[in-house]
């Protein structure tokens, strides 16, 4: 099979590919990434050099782009994880979150069409289009309850609604022109090789670094978090036991409160450096709330769990004391992702492909 992999030089689509790369020597994965700030090709370094693995930088929100890399490497699946990925970016500046959410899921569905045909009219050729997504096109949930796959839509923030908006053009595809799709949507992630503006691994730097740890309102929000590496095996779970046209939740079955979620980090955090946990408790700060904020996000992942066989491996306390090792093994990669000699490297380097 040859596989593209959008997005595969972010968080989840680095973990994915160092997963399955060396699992699957007879499939060719193909990672296209545009290398946006959020990409970091040191988390591709394991697989780079391997004979079923290649790197195209295209920006799927250029049509000739897409175009031209569809001609050049017909895919029998495309697993799309590509996406502006952060909701306080999004709320800065939504532009880019509909370009690329948006218009760039349509261009790789239009692209899919192209080279599978119409499925109504007799396909072309035999392919799946893999969909990632989030639980946060549902929008909240108050204390109680469960997102199933049935629950409708309300999403919150320019980017959960750039992500329904596209979840939306994956399902009329499915509808209108047969083609193959699956989607999934799941819950928070975390693990190593995650950018450090998300929650988790911002804290772990400001907890090494000594500087504020701030908490937005309360802190009593409520995320269900998912080590990544679990989310990587259900996708794959999905692709090869899921029903073509369905879509199914993710989840980690392990809700926390933000304040749990920075407590719990503190202790790991000073148990791993051997500091005073004061020290770093003493760290917390609350600050101004996001506007929009989701309270609560809560996954029922019967479906997957009944129809796939699928079940996290990972604990919150195991995943997160994992997540905790590897930024302290892995600071080199911090800094790179934050320095801006980082980022001449990989235009000098990936600048023309
Ligand atoms: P990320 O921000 O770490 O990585 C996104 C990747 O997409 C980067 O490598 C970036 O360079 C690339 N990209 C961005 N714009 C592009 C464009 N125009 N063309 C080509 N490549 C582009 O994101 P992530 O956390 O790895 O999330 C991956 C997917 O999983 C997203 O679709 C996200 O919505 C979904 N998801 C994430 C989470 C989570 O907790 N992180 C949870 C559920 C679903
Ligand atoms: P985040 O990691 O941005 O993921 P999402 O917004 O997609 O759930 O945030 C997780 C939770 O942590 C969310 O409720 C917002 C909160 N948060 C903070 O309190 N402080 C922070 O510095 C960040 C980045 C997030």
């Amino acid at each position: 099979m040859n596989v593209l992999v959008t997005g595969g030089a972010g968080f989840i689509g680095s973990n994915f590919l160092n997963l399955m790369v060396p699992r699957y020597p007879a499939h060719r994965f193909v990672c296209v990434d545009k290398l946006t700030y959020a990409a970091n090709l040191q988390s591709l370094e394991a697989v780079s050099g391997a004979a079923n693995y290649a790197l195209e930088r295209v920006d799927i929100a250029d049509w000739d782009a897409v175009d031209r890399l569809f001609a050049k490497e017909t895919p029998d699946l495309v697993i799309h994880f590509a996406a502006e990925s952060h909701v306080d970016r999004s709320i800065l500046g939504p532009r880019d979150f509909v370009k690329t959410n948006i218009e760039g899921t349509f261009n790789l569905l239009e692209a899919c069409r192209k080279a599978w045909g119409n499925t109504k009219e007799g396909a072309k050729k035999q392919g799946l289009f893999h969909h990632v997504s989030t639980d946060e096109v549902y929008g909240s949930l108050g204390d109680e309850g469960l997102f199933t796959e049935e629950t409708r839509y309300d999403p919150s923030s320019p980017y959960s609604a750039s992500k329904a908006s596209s979840d939306h053009l994956v399902r009329a595809y499915s509808r209108t022109y047969g083609m193959p799709v699956k989607i999934t949507n799941c819950s928070n992630n975390y693990g190593p090789r995650q950018f450090p503006e998300k929650l988790i691994p911002l804290m772990i730097q400001h907890m090494l670094e000594r500087k504020p740890l701030p908490i937005y309102g309360k802190g009593l929000n409520v995320r269900d978090w998912l080590y990544v590496d679990d989310h990587c095996e259900a996708i794959w779970a999905v692709i090869e036991r899921g029903v073509v046209g369905e879509t199914y939740n993710v989840g980690g079955n392990s809700e926390k409160k933000n304040i749990e979620v920075v407590d719990t980090l503190c202790a790991i955090v000073a148990q791993e450096t051997g500091t005073k946990v004061d020290e770093l408790l003493g760290l917390k700060t609350y600050v101004t709330d996001r506007p929009g904020h989701d309270l609560r996000y809560a996954i029922d992942a019967t479906k997957i769990r009944r129809e796939c066989g699928w079940t996290p491996k990972e604990t919150f306390e195991t995943g997160m004391r994992k997540t905790v090792r590897w930024y302290l093994d892995n600071r080199a990669w911090v800094e790179a992702v934050k320095s801006g000699e980082y980022r001449k490297w990989m235009d000098a380097n990936y600048g023309g492909r």
